[in-house]
This record gives structure tokens, C-alpha cells and sequence, in this order.
């Protein structure tokens, strides 16, 4: 199949890209991240093919809500049945996602057990199949479709780009996105982006027009840059260094104080969002990432990790600003 690259073809150079990470990029936060530093493209938190077809979904669909102001919006699946994979990518393409993106990195042992995310990767045959049943199955009623990119790393125990990565360029992905470590390496070991410089040639020479972004280890976006020009991608993909930072690929940094105030209406947008369905404790390692670096930061955080509420934030929040000067930066 040939590659229709949709959105991606008019994304500027080099593509600055959020990182899909499961309780962390859920719809709250993207919300807040497009209101106060907009990437150039977001993914949804992954969500199993499976589950997105078993009875029990309405949670799942939960994870994938998105706003016009998160566009374009990429929604990443997981799992191991190509004709799940099918039936999906069509469900996700009415959905309006601007592109689908399959996960085959991720080494998380419920995932693999389910001969999902990283197990894939020993699998290069059924991976080269989901993806071409995702792009098959990823058309909307109304004659567009929604591009397919593949999400993975260098190699299971060792690298092998050379014996992995062609089967999926065979596919065509309209983007791959490439973790620069093995499975194996887990997060441990720093990020070797010379491999994204050899999956740019490998893609060169097998599907030209898939574009090659590279992750791992990115600081910023004068990072990012940096990195893409020296190792020839089109793009860069940001993951933990949004930790406490809604203003990462903006324009304007946040004070101190503006900071605090993002961070509770990112809770708010959480309670809204996911009373019920999701723990509120997911909130409290964003409070870690979102409080430091200010006279007393400790002892706020230590009120945060005793909230319940998104009330108990804003009034331990309100009570703070009221008492303290904080630094501007
Ligand atoms: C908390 C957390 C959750 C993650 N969840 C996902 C996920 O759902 N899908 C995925 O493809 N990668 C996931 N990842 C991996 C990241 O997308 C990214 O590849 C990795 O963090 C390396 O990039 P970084 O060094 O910029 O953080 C997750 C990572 C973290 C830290």
C-alpha cells in the first residue's frame, strides 16, 4: 500500500512531538499542555485493541477524549490480533483522529504478556501485518483516512535495526517513531541516537516517505533541534520532560506562582474528567514534578500528597499563595 501521509505532510520541520506516557498524557493534561505550550503533535495514552471491542470499553473511551485544540491528535493502541487492529483503526478514524499509531515498544509484562507493545518486536511478521490491516481498516465514510505510524525500539535484547525495522518499513508507516534503546534497556541506559541516524538510512532506501522521529533523553526543544538536525530525523519526540512542565514547547515560561495556578486546574480538569474512573493519586506524581525549586516547596508537597479532592488542592494551593512570595523563576 502506498503511504498516504495526511496531517503529517504539512507538520514544519523539525516535528516537535509529545510522547504518548500511560497516566500522565491523559486528557486532562493534554488540555492544559494545549493551552500553555502546544507541540506540534500529541498522542492519546496507549489503549489496548481488545478492550476498545470488549463490552467494557466505556473506560477506554474515557482515555481517548480530545479537544479541537489538541489537533492533530494521534490515538495509540496496543495488542496482537491484526484483524483487532482492523477493526479499530476504522473505529478510530470515524472517531476523527488525525492519525493512528500502533505501540511495539512499550515493556510493560501485562502488554507483552498479551503479545502486545514490545514483544512485537520478536514477532517482525505479525508485526508487519497489523499494521497493514491498521491502514486498510483506517478510512472514514467520507474517503479520507487516517495515516498509521508505528511507535518502537531498536531491538528486543540487542539492536537490530537491520532485521526489525525493514519489515516495518515494508509497510509503509506515514511515521516511525524510534525509543533509542532495546527492551531490554528498559529506561536505564542513556539513549543512543546514532540508531535513529542508521533507521533514517534504512528508511531512505526501503520507504522514503515515512518520517523517522527520534525519542529518548530529550531535555527541550533547543534539544530536540539539536538532535533531529545531527541525527538526520524529522523530528524529535519529548516524554518525561514534560513532568511538571505545561509550558515545555511554549512560547511564555510560567512563574513560580502561574505554575501552581496550572496545576490546579489540571486537577480540576482531572476530577472532571476521571472521578471515578481514574485513582486521584495518579495526581500526585505530577504535584512532585509540578513543586520544586522554591523556598518551602517540600513542605507543599507534603500538604499536596495529603489532598483527596480537587477542592483540598485549590484551597491547600490558595492558602499557600496567600502566606508565601514565591521567586519568579
Ligand atoms: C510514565 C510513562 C508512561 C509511558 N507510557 C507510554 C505509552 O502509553 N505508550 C508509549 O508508546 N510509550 C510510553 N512511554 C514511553 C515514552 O513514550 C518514551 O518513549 C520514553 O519515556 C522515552 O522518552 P523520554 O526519554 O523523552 O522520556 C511511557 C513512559 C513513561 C515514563
Amino acid at each position: 500500500m502506498k503511504t498516504s501521509n495526511g496531517f503529517w505532510g504539512s507538520l514544519k520541520r523539525p516535528i516537535l512531538a509529545l510522547a504518548p506516557m500511560a497516566d500522565v498524557t491523559d486528557a486532562a493534561f493534554r488540555r492544559i499542555i494545549a493551552k500553555y505550550g502546544k507541540p506540534d503533535v500529541m498522542w492519546t495514552e496507549f489503549v489496548s485493541v481488545a478492550g476498545l471491542l470488549s463490552p467494557g470499553r466505556e473506560a477506554l473511551l474515557r482515555e481517548l477524549l480530545y479537544t479541537e485544540a489538541e489537533r492533530p491528535i494521534i490515538a495509540q493502541i496496543f495488542g496482537n490480533d491484526p484483524e483487532q487492529f482492523h477493526e479499530v483503526a476504522s473505529m478510530l478514524a470515524e472517531m476523527g483522529f488525525d492519525g493512528i499509531d500502533i505501540n511495539m515498544g512499550c515493556p510493560d509484562r501485562n502488554v507483552e504478556k498479551q503479545g502486545g507493545g514490545a514483544s512485537l518486536i520478536k514477532d517482525p511478521i505479525r508485526a508487519q501485518r497489523i499494521v497493514r490491516r491498521a491502514q486498510e481498516g483506517a478510512k472514514r465514510s467520507d474517503g479520507t483516512i487516517a495515516p498509521v505510524s508505528v511507535k518502537t525500539r531498536i531491538g528486543y535484547n540487542k539492536v537490530e535495526l537491520d532485521t526489525w525495522l525493514p519489515y516495518l518499513f515494508e509497510a509503509r508507516p506515514a511515521a516511525l517513531t524510534l525509543h533509542a534503546r532495546t527492551r531490554k534497556e528498559m529506561s536505564k541506559v542513556p539513549a543512543r541516537w546514532e540508531h535513529v541516524r542508521e533507521a533514517a538510512a534504512l528508511r531512505d532506501r526501503i520507504s522514503p516517505e515515512t518520517l523517522v522521529i527520534g525519542n529518548g533523553d530529550v531535555k527541550d526543544v533547543d534539544d530536540a533541534k539539536h538532535k533531529a538536525a545531527e541525527y538526520g530525523a524529522d523530528g524529535a519526540m519529548l516524554g518525561r520532560a514534560i513532568f511538571g512542565r505545561p509550558d515545555l514547547f511554549g512560547q511564555h515560561i510560567l512563574t513560580h506562582e502561574e505554575r501552581l495556578r496550572v496545576m490546579v486546574e489540571h486537577t480540576r480538569l482531572f476530577a472532571e474528567l476521571f472521578t471515578g474512573v481514574k485513582s486521584f493519586s495518579v495526581m500526585k506524581k505530577h504535584y512532585k514534578a509540578y513543586v520544586h525549586s522554591f523556598d518551602g516547596a517540600k513542605d507543599l508537597r507534603v500538604h499536596l500528597m495529603e489532598t483527596e479532592s480537587a477542592e483540598e488542592v485549590e484551597i491547600t494551593v490558595t492558602e499557600w499563595l496567600a502566606t508565601h512570595t514565591l521567586p519568579l523563576v
